[in-house]
Formats: C-alpha cells, structure tokens, sequence
C-alpha cells in the first residue's frame, strides 16, 4: 500500500537547539543558557549560544529542505527572542524573523510546523518561578495569544508544547533546565505545564483560525516487562504511570489516573489542582503530536537483564531496534483514549556518540540511522493499511544540533553540522530524499 497523498514528510528541530544568536537583536537567555553557563552540567561545557547559527543562517536551512523535498518542516519559537520579558512588550526583530523563515517556507511550497514551547522557558520567567509558580500558565496564555495574532494568518499547523515531561526532568530530576531535584516541584511544574497548553488551545480557538490547526507533542517511551513476574508487571504499569501516561490522561481522557493521584497523595508529592484545572487540560485538539524513539524494556531480574542486554537486536549506540514501537503506540493510544483525530509522528531519528566516522568519499555512511528511520516507516505504513490516520512523519533532525545536556556529543542529524555553521548531507539524508521521491 501507499502513504497518503497530502501525507507531510518533513524534518524537525528547535529553536534551543539550532538558532544560536543567544543575545542577538534583543533576545534574552533561556533557562538553557543559564545552565550551560554553570560549570558540569552540560558535556564538555558545550553552549547553544551559536549552535547551528540558524538564527543567521536560515537560508542554508531552507536549501537543505528543499534539497531533500520535504513539504513540511517542525521548528518552534524562542520565547525570549519574540518576548524578551516573557510576557508584555514584544520584540520587533524577533516576530520579524520568524515571519520571514514561515514566509520562506510557505514560497517553496513547506508548511511550517510550529511549537510554543520545545523547553526554552525565558530566565526572566524563570527568576519568577518558572513553571512551578501557578502564574506560568497565564505567561504562556499571553504567549500563546500573541504568537496567534503575529503567525495564525500563515502559519497551518501549531503544537503548545513539546514532550511535557522535560518539565519533570528539569525541575525533579536535575538533568534538564532548570536543574533542580525537587519531586514536589517537578509535580506542579509538569501540571502547570498541561493547564498552559490548555491556555494555548483556548487562545487559538479565541482567534478562530481558518485552514490552522493545533495539537501537542507527546513522547511515548512504551514499558515492555521482560517478565511476566507480578514484581515486573507492577514496574511496568508504575513506569507507564509516571511517564507517558501522566501527560495523556489528563489530555485525552480528562483526569490523571487514581493510580497516580493515590500513590502521589501517598508519597507527599501531589500537585496543587484547581479545580477548573480538568476542563482546560482537555481542550479538543486537532492532532496528537507524537514523538517516538524506543520502547523500554523492564525487569527486576538481573539475569533476565543482562539475556536481552546480550540477545536483543540493538543498534551500534547499544540502543535497542525496535520499529514497531510507533505502531505499538499508535494503536494503544487511539484504544485508550478512542481517539478521533489524526496522528502525526513529530519526532523520530537516533543518534551517534561523539564524531561520526567520515568515509573515503568524505561522506558519513549512517547505515545504523538509515535502517532505523526505514523500519520506523514501514510501521508507520502498516498503521496507515490497517486504517489508522497517520498524516505525517517529521524525521528528528534535519541537522546535528545542540542535544540539551549531551551537548554537541549526541548527533542525531541527518547533516552534519560543523561549528562554522557548514552543513552536509549524510547517506541518510540521501536515503530519506529518497524515500519521499518515491513516496509523495
Ligand atoms: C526529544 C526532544 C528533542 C531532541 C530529541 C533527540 O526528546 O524533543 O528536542 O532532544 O529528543
């Protein structure tokens, strides 16, 4: 069978990851710059203060997409360039370049694909609380409104947030901005987080978009048990719980679980919810954005573990290749949630660590990545036979980028990206042109 005619190939980055320009014509740091300013906590104390200098650089960007034929492209928005304050007074040369990279687009027949907010909170917000304080979710209101008036004229499809759960990982578990290991923190942050994208769905709606759509971006990282030991099942469905789960319960089926709310309760660590906080989580969108990279594999049992660590089928970064965990995904959630609008696969690549071996011809053969991103396809299409409405697919990344805490170490591109800013096709990049010459 086929993928669908006005089916989106697309590529995807963010902002916090490849415009650089930092401090460039107003803008003010995100909460990313002010981690990488502090000593250890970002490999090799890289920056994104240049990153792949798209900010100066976005017309090398728009040929490589076209050189690849894509007719979509996900980038997102740096709050802190269109609204240096967070909230108030906009940025005039910000709005302006963002005008300009979706008009550019629109000319070469690629829609751009927008995300509010892919992590890089402005450190002024930040300073007042970030996403822990409650009056974050009016901050991304104001946002999210001003962005529509700025863009709702051209820009078709927008995503709030992307992959809520960084929220968690910034503010519990340290290893995201802001880098904070407070559970409780953590807990109001991420739910903050869900009520503002329900604030942003609102603000569309107010605008009345004709030919626009909006959505959010979830990552689902399934828990498969190894075993099925009660000790394994249970870790399975308190991983589910404590991941994915807790940021589509409230979307789609409009409350978060008992299973978290009493073993949050129990543990001391529940958020504050309003009790309005229900209804604006589960605004009706128009898309379930969703990010897919792996499952996860769970046991208690070591020897178990260590069989698969040795038997499975893994990529040469020693991550497992499992394809089929998007059409997993795909299937589970339209049951769990009988969900009644199109899927788009906004996320989806793999990486390698540290320098990416050049061949003799001065080309990176990425063998690993091009089979990777081809099995994700073929489930992808075998959703699409079996009826599920798949509308899209956006390859993570267009280039190497800024990879949050791993730094430049973690490539996840399809071009290399030097610290001049030069970029160039990897075989993947050849092998997805392609694919999608064959498949548009
Ligand atoms: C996703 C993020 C994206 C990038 C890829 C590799 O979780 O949304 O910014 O880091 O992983």
């Amino acid at each position: 069978m086929a993928f669908p005619k006005n089916f989106l190939w697309g590529t995807a980055t963010s902002a916090g990851q490849i415009e650089g320009g930092a401090l460039t014509d107003g803008r003010t740091p995100s909460i990313w710059d002010t981690m990488a300013a502090k000593p250890g906590r970002i490999f090799g104390g890289h920056t994104p203060e240049i990153a792949c200098d798209s900010y100066h650089q976005f017309d090398r960007d728009l040929r490589n997409l076209c050189a690849l034929g894509v007719n979509s492209y996900r980038m997102s928005i740096s709050w802190s360039r269109v609204l240096p304050n967070g909230t108030g007074q906009i940025n005039q040369a910000g709005i302006d370049y963002y005008r300009r990279a979706f008009e550019s687009l629109l000319e070469k027949g690629i829609a751009p694909c927008v995300t509010l907010y892919h992590w890089d909170l402005p450190q002024v917000l930040e300073d007042r609380g970030g996403w822990v304080n409650r009056d974050s979710i009016e901050w991304f209101g104001e946002y999210a409104d001003k962005m529509f008036t700025a863009y709702g004229d051209i820009v078709p499809m927008w995503a709030t947030i992307n992959e809520p759960i960084a929220t968690y990982v910034g503010y519990a578990l340290g290893g995201f901005a802001p880098g904070y290991t407070n559970e409780v923190w953590g807990n109001q942050a991420r739910h903050n987080i869900l009520v503002a994208h329900g604030k942003g769905v609102q603000a569309f709606r107010a605008h009345n978009l004709q030919n626009s759509q909006i959505g959010a971006v979830i990552d689902i990282w399934k828990r498969h048990a190894l075993t099925d030991s009660p000790e394994d099942i249970a870790l399975m469905i308190d991983q589910d719980e404590r991941n994915w789960k807790f940021y589509c319960d409230p979307l789609y089926a409009g409350r978060y679980s008992d299973y978290i709310l009493e073993h949050l309760e129990r543990e001391g660590t529940l958020m504050k919810i309003a009790p309005e906080d229900y209804g604006i989580m589960s605004q009706k969108t128009d898309y379930f954005g969703l990010n897919v990279y792996n499952r996860v594999p769970v046991t208690h049992n070591q020897k178990v573990q260590a069989d698969f660590s040795q038997g499975g089928n893994f990529l040469n970064n020693r991550t497992e290749y499992y394809p089929r965990a998007v059409y997993d995904a795909i299937v589970m959630l339209k049951e769990m949630y009988a969900l009644d609008i199109p899927f788009y696969v906004t996320e989806n690549g793999t990486y390698f660590e540290g320098d990416e071996p050049v061949d003799a011809d001065g080309m990176i053969h990425d063998d690993d990545r091009i089979r990777y991103v081809q099995g994700f396809l073929s489930y992808i299409e075998k959703a699409i036979d079996e009826g599920y409405d798949v509308r899209g697919y956006y390859l993570w990344s267009l280039m190497d980028n800024f990879e949050w805490s791993a730094g430049y170490n973690f490539k996840f591109g399809i071009m290399s990206c030097d610290r001049e800013g030069k970029t160039a096709f990897k075989k993947s990049a050849l092998f997805y042109r392609d694919f999608i010459a064959k498949n548009r």
